[in-house]
């Protein structure tokens, strides 16, 4: 089954959103196979945005994703990638539809809430990046009967 990594941003975190995500996700049927809190490193913060290297708002992007604690989580679910970037919104908080996560709850770009992989790939490069293998738990619920 499909997985993707998502991660409450330090400013969600900081909101208390932390339970009102985790509940979206659950309800909509996906399946949570691995969480934690974590503060996130500078260097850290450099891999997962290396892709934003170039871009003018890098250094404000580290600053931010590792100015307080973000809760990082992986889920598993049929295209769960794709269904998750819609559950979340666009990036900018002002174009996202009411009734996504960035819609809900962001104001500004730069304070967007949630991060979440955008493509198989990165889903990828992003689970390895932020947990071990053994941190992640296989495991069937009955639920998925009532899902699929
Ligand atoms: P993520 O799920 O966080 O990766 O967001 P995204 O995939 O919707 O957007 P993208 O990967 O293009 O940008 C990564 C993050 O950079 C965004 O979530 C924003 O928080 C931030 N960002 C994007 N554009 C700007 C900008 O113009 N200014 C600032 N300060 N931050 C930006
Ligand atoms: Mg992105």
């Amino acid at each position: 089954m499909e997985r993707t990594f998502l991660m409450v941003k330090p400013d969600g975190v900081q909101r208390n959103l932390i339970g009102e995500i985790v509940a979206r996700f659950e309800k909509k049927g996906f399946q949570l196979v691995g969480a934690k809190l974590m503060q996130v490193s500078r260097e850290l913060a450099e891999q997962h945005y290396a892709e934003h290297k170039e871009r003018p708002f890098f250094g404000e992007l580290v600053d931010f994703i590792t100015s307080g604690p973000v809760f990082a989580m992986v889920w598993e679910g049929e295209d769960v990638i794709a269904t998750a970037r819609q559950m979340m919104g666009k990036t900018n908080p002002k174009e996202a539809f009411p009734g996504t996560i960035r819609g809900d709850f962001g104001v500004t770009v730069g304070k967007n809430v949630i991060h979440g992989s955008d493509s198989p790939a990165s889903a990828e490069r992003e689970i390895n990046l932020f947990f071990k293998e053994e941190e992640l738990v296989n495991y069937s619920k009955l639920m998925n009967e009532w899902v699929y």
